[in-house]
């Protein structure tokens, strides 16, 4: 039995209207219970909303550089617990250690960026065609915006969006995902040590349906920023249309990797295995196709098959564990669901496409590593978000069929290419289809000082990290100051020179 945890509204540990909860496994070990938490509802965020909008004001009239000053202080105490906070993600994740600390280290990277913001939250000043007039645009806060998260980075994506969206002066209704609420908790936690003001930000645990649609739905939230699948992005984006929010959305991925006939092989193995299966290919950015050369994809294919057999799958407590659980029961059987599809499709199954059995193994959710070859761009293990450790392989002949091939997706997150030739590296560049492409290292790894998101169904256009997080969170203000002391028309008494 664990530990029962509290949403957290207006500054006070509160209980779901409802009374009802809900249980975080350990999906290494199900027996396992994280935590027992709030199964909240529309009148749970319906309160947050209230509270929020209550924060508003003053946490929008506040200093920008004083609301920095909370985001560093949180930033701090992630670097002092990041060893517990790491622990307590792969308890509730899955991800190996190394990881679960690799993404506390996000959520630090983000703070210390951020808080920087603080004192530049940039605006533009531009001339004016009048005298005595002055023109320029400032950027404003939203108001309340909802912020629903992912279990794959539990700490790493909500300080994406907590940090950027504190830092310009929103308050903020936060709802992550069921299977990780206990991170999140942690996080709200360290927020109120770090001297969160009452309201500023609220958090309500539960399920999509009943927590996360009233937030979409809510009138009073300006903003939604979503990570997480396809389907219910489309879903959040029409009933938010309803109420003219805007809606920024992260969604999936089908990220392939080339590898053509002059690149370092070495290096192309290294970056497939971590690309594909690194947190368990559980990345909306993991490698899930590899697009190999002819000339090369026998060589590599073998190499591939053989450094994946040595792969430890285990708890990610494990000491010289490389792959971790998958988070559910449901994912597990999505990813077995896929190697059937696979092999009715003809693709040939090189290796894994099994559960792993086993006293180890029999209380978690295991899945072998699993390779395809032979896979075609219309099969849909091709085309479909698998969320999971199984990779394709798909032979081509030439650079220009690779980068078809690569595009031959309706999404367009992450890329990469292998090649020495510093020609073709630029033009794949330009060609790949993403909002990511990296030369001659895998799909994952992305940093936070750059802009991160995807073109075509990843989303709608959106970018967090970056400098696009603050635009992302803002709404710019256009403002003219005419101190000239009479009516001047633009446009109309504009000064003419020349001829
Ligand atoms: C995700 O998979 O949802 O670029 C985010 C990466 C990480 C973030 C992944 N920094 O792989």
């Amino acid at each position: 039995m664990g530990n029962v945890y509290r949403n957290y509204i207006g500054g006070l540990w509160v209980e779901s209207a409802s009374g009802q909860t809900f249980e975080s496994l350990n999906p290494a070990n199900c027996d396992e219970v994280i935590g027992i938490f709030q199964r909240s509802g529309e009148a749970d965020v319906v309160a947050a909303v209230d509270a929020a909008h209550a924060a508003f004001r003053a946490w929008s009239r506040t200093p920008a550089p004083a609301r920095a000053d909370l985001i560093l202080r949180v930033g701090l105490l992630l670097e002092q617990y990041k060893d517990e906070l790491g622990r307590l993600e792969t308890r509730e994740m899955g991800k190996v250690l190394d990881e679960g600390r690799g993404d506390v280290q996000e959520g630090i990277d983000m703070a210390m960026y951020i808080a920087g913001e603080g004192r530049r939250l940039f605006g533009e000043t531009v001339p004016s065609e009048l005298r005595s007039k002055f023109a320029m645009m400032v950027r404003q806060p939203l108001g309340v915006v909802g912020l629903i998260t992912p279990w794959n980075f539990p700490i790493a994506i909500p300080t994406w969006k907590l940090f950027p969206a504190l830092i310009s002066g929103n308050t903020v209704v936060f709802k992550p995902a069921e299977d990780t609420p206990a991170c999140a908790t942690r996080l709200v936690e360290i927020f109120e040590e770090a001297g969160l003001p009452p309201g500023v930000l609220n958090l309500v645990t539960g399920y999509g349906p009943e927590a996360g649609a009233p937030i979409v739905s809510h009138e009073t939230v300006r903003m939604v920023s979503f990570t997480g699948s396809s389907v219910v992005g489309r879903e959040i984006a029409a009933r938010g249309g309803q109420s003219l929010k805007k809606v920024m959305l992260e969604l999936g991925g089908k990220n392939a990797m080339i590898v053509l006939p002059d690149a370092n092989l070495d290096l192309a193995l290294e970056g497939a295995l971590w690309g594909a299966f690194g947190t368990t290919g559980q990345r909306c950015t993991a490698t899930s196709r590899i697009i190999l050369h002819r000339d090369i994809a026998g060589e590599f294919t073998e190499r591939l098959v053989a450094r994946t057999k040595k792969l430890r799958v285990g708890s990610g407590l494990d000491e010289g564990v490389d792959v971790g659980p998958l988070i559910n029961r449901q994912q597990l059987e999505t990813v077995e669901r896929y190697t059937e599809i696979g092999q009715q499709e003809g693709a040939s199954l090189l290796l894994g496409g099994h559960r792993l059995t086993g006293e180890e193994y029999d209380r978690g959710n295991f899945y072998q590593p699993t390779i395809f070859a032979d896979v075609n761009y219309r099969m849909r293990i091709a085309q479909e978000e698998i969320f999971g450790p199984t990779v394709a392989i798909m032979p081509v002949s030439s650079y220009d069929e690779a980068v078809t091939v690569a595009n031959s997706t309706e999404y367009g997150l992450s890329s990469a290419i292998y090649t020495q030739d510093v020609t073709l590296a630029f033009q794949a560049m330009q060609d790949l289809e993403a909002g990511i492409t990296y030369i001659n290292a895998p799909t994952i790894g992305a940093e936070i000082q750059l802009p991160f998101g995807g073109t075509k169904s990843t989303g709608n256009g959106h970018r967090e990290a970056g400098t696009s997080a603050i635009k992302e969170f803002t709404e710019p203000k256009t403002i003219y100051v005419d101190y000239s002391g009479k009516l001047q028309r633009a446009q109309l008494d504009v000064e003419q020179h020349g001829a």
